[in-house]
């Protein structure tokens, strides 16, 4: 068994699009959890986007800057591979409830079949949050909804220059 890292790197990926305050509890929890926290977005090509993964970036920089061991970064390719070349030891996801367990379960079997040197830590969603997706903001802000409480204000501020922007040009 090899030795417990003296410093501790995890690396909390997701698509991120956008930030939710769910996602924020979760860093503020592990940053306090791990020495260093790395914050990173798939790059997919294949899903189509609200935000760009450069403005997911600048989102994320804007709401981690109160949390000096918490870096942002995005990736392609493997998750793993990501985490190894980080040196990370850690891979961080959140569970909202018992639908995310399939999904979450396959991934680290998976992910601990390419790497069994890298553990995937759960962390149970804070309940104020857990009904919180980033799919279900963009659907209720696109109805019309108030999302706020629901993402950071620099987020829901951006969501709504975006939509007076796409107003204005319609
Ligand atoms: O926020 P999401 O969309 O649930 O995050 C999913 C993510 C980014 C963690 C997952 O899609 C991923 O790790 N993709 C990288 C590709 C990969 O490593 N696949 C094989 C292991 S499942």
């Amino acid at each position: 068994m090899s030795q417990k890292p003296s410093h501790v790197i995890a690396v909390y990926p997701g698509s991120f699009d956008p930030i939710t305050n769910g996602h924020l509890d979760l860093i503020q929890r592990g940053s306090r959890l791990f020495d260093k926290l790395i914050v990173s977005i798939l790059r997919n090509e294949t899903k189509e986007p609200l935000f760009s993964v450069e403005e997911r970036m600048e989102m994320l920089h804007e709401v981690v800057q109160a949390y000096p061991n918490v870096a942002v970064d995005s990736f392609n390719g493997l998750l793993v591979d990501h985490a190894a070349a980080h040196s990370a030891a850690v891979l961080l996801r959140g569970i909202r409830a018992i639908s995310d367990y399939e999904y979450e379960l396959q991934m680290t079997l998976m992910n601990r079949r390419l790497r069994p040197d890298i553990e995937t830590v759960f962390m149970m969603a804070n309940e104020t949050y857990s009904f919180i997706s980033s799919r279900l903001v963009k659907e209720v802000f696109d109805l019309g909804g108030n999302i706020s409480g629901l993402v950071p204000p620099t987020v829901e501020a951006r969501m709504r220059r975006m939509l007076s922007k796409s107003k204005r040009g319609a």
